[in-house]
C-alpha cells in the first residue's frame, strides 16, 4: 500500500473511532427530566446530571437553547465516565442574595474528564447584589455567591461559555489538575466589586486562553498553590488586570510556580501585569513567574510588583513581607500608561527580589505630569533590549545571573 492510501485509510478509522464514540454519548437532556423556559430548572437539571454521571459511559447534559432559572446546585462527581455539560440556553441566577445560604451559585466537583461547552451562558444577576450594604469598594463580600466553582476536577476542558454579571467572582479554581479554559467570555460591569473573572488556587496545570474577560476586578487571579499555569491570548478589559496574589496574608500558604503569560492584551485596566504580597506577612515564595509579549493600552500601572499590598491600612505595611519573590521575568511589554507609573517593583527589604529580568520595555506616557517613570526598590534587575523609559538600574548581565 502506498503512503498515502495508509494515510487515507487511517483517517478512515479514525473518522469512524470518532463517530462511533459520538454515537455512545448517550444525551440526558433536561426536557426529559420536566425543565421549561422560565421556570426554576434546579431539580431537573439536577436530576440529569446525576443519571448522566452514574451512566457507564460518555454521557452529555444538554440545557437547550431557552432561558431557564437555576438555583444553588452543586454537579457531583465522580462520575462513571467522561461527562458534557452543554448549555446552549441562558441559565440565570435568583437574583436576590437572601435565596443564597452559601457561598456558591454552581459547582462542578470531583470530577474527572469533565467538558463544560455550548454557546450558552450562566448569568449571576449580579446587579442585585452589588449595591447592597456591607459590599461595598472596601470590604470582602464574603457571603455572595462565586457563580461558577470548580472544585478538585481533572483532565478537563471548559469551553465557549460566556458569564455574566456575577455577584462575586465568576469563576473559582481549586484543587484542580490539567483544566483549560478556552475561548471562554466574561462580562460585568467596570465597577462592580469583587467580581473576579477567573481566580486559581491550589491548582496545577490550568491554561486559560483565547479567552476575553471585561469586569469590575482582577481578570485573572492566582492564589497561592497556583503551579504550571499558562494564560496566552487573553483580552483583559475593562478590570484590574492580571494578578498574582495577594499572597502571604493565611499561615501555610502553598508557593505559586511555574507561570507563563503570553499574547495577552490589557485595555482600560488598573494593573497590567502584577506580583503583589502583604507586609508583616506569613512566609512563602513565588517564582519561575514570565509575563511576554504584552500589550497595555491606557493602563494605571502596566508593570507592578508592589510586597507593600495593604489596602484599606489592614496591616502594618512597615514590617517587610515575607514572600520570596525570585525567577521573574518581563519580556516585549508594550503600549500607553494612564499614569506614569509605568514601571514599579517594590520588593521586600528582608527578601530582596532575586532574578527579575526586564527586557524589551517600551510604555508610553504623555500625561503633564511625566515623563514616565521605572522604580526599583529592594531589587537590582536583569536589563536587556529597549528600556522606554530607562529602566531603573542598569547592570550588565553576568555568568551568575543564569
Ligand atoms: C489533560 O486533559 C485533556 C482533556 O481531557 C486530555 O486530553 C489530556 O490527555 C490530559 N493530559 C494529561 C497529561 O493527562
Ligand atoms: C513573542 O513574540 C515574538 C515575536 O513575535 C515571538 O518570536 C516569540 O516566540 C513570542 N513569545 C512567545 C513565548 O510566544
Ligand atoms: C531560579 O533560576 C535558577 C537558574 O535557572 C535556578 O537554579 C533556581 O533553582 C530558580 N529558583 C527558583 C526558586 O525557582
Amino acid at each position: 500500500m502506498s503512503v498515502e492510501s495508509n494515510v487515507a485509510t487511517i483517517s478512515v478509522l479514525l473518522l469512524l473511532l470518532a463517530s462511533t464514540a459520538n454515537a455512545l454519548t448517550r444525551v440526558f437532556d433536561v426536557r426529559n427530566y420536566g425543565a421549561k423556559p422560565n421556570i426554576d430548572i434546579t431539580q431537573a437539571v439536577t436530576r440529569a446530571w446525576k443519571d448522566a454521571c452514574a451512566y457507564p459511559g460518555s454521557s452529555k447534559v444538554v440545557v437547550p437553547a431557552a432561558t431557564y432559572r437555576v438555583g444553588t446546585v452543586i454537579f457531583l462527581g465522580p462520575c462513571k465516565g467522561p461527562i458534557e455539560f452543554n448549555v446552549l440556553g441562558s441559565i440565570h441566577s435568583p437574583g436576590d442574595p437572601k435565596y443564597f445560604t452559601g457561598d456558591t451559585w454552581i459547582s462542578f466537583a470531583h470530577i474527572d474528564h469533565l467538558t463544560v461547552s455550548g454557546t450558552g451562558d450562566f448569568d449571576g444577576q449580579g446587579g442585585t447584589a452589588w449595591g447592597r450594604s456591607g459590599c461595598s469598594k472596601t470590604s470582602y463580600c464574603i457571603h455572595l455567591p462565586i457563580s461558577l466553582r470548580f472544585d478538585y476536577v481533572t483532565n478537563s476542558i471548559v469551553q465557549d461559555i460566556t458569564s455574566y454579571n456575577s455577584k462575586q467572582f465568576h469563576i473559582n479554581v481549586l484543587g484542580c489538575q490539567n483544566l483549560t479554559f478556552n475561548h471562554v467570555t466574561i462580562t460585568a460591569p467596570a465597577n462592580s466589586p469583587n467580581t473576579d473573572g477567573i481566580h486559581i488556587g491550589r491548582s496545577t496545570k490550568i491554561n486559560v486562553i483565547n479567552s476575553k474577560i471585561s469586569t469590575g476586578d482582577d481578570c485573572i487571579s492566582l492564589g497561592d498553590g497556583s503551579r504550571d499555569i499558562l494564560i496566552q491570548g487573553v483580552n483583559c478589559g475593562p478590570g484590574h488586570g492580571i494578578s498574582i496574589g495577594s499572597l502571604g496574608k493565611y499561615q501555610n500558604e502553598q508557593p505559586v510556580s511555574g507561570v507563563r503569560v503570553i499574547s495577552c492584551n490589557l485595555m482600560n485596566t488598573m494593573n497590567g501585569v502584577r506580583i503583589k504580597t502583604w507586609p508583616d506577612s506569613y512566609p512563602g515564595s513565588a517564582s519561575d513567574i514570565h509575563f511576554e509579549n504584552i500589550t497595555v493600552t491606557n493602563v494605571d500601572f502596566p508593570i507592578l510588583i508592589d510586597q507593600g499590598y495593604c489596602p484599606w491600612n489592614t496591616c502594618k505595611p512597615e514590617i517587610p513581607s515575607k514572600i520570596k519573590i525570585s525567577n521573574v521575568s518581563f519580556k516585549n511589554i508594550r503600549g500607553t500608561s494612564r499614569t506614569k507609573n509605568v514601571v514599579v517593583i517594590v520588593c521586600s527589604k528582608s527578601l530582596p527580589c532575586q532574578n527579575v529580568e526586564l527586557r524589551d520595555i517600551d510604555l508610553k506616557y504623555n500625561g503633564k505630569d511625566g515623563p514616565a517613570t521605572s522604580r526599583c526598590v529592594n531589587v537590582n534587575p536583569i536589563i536587556g533590549g529597549t528600556q522606554n523609559p530607562p529602566a531603573c538600574t542598569i547592570r550588565t548581565l553576568n555568568k551568575n545571573d543564569y
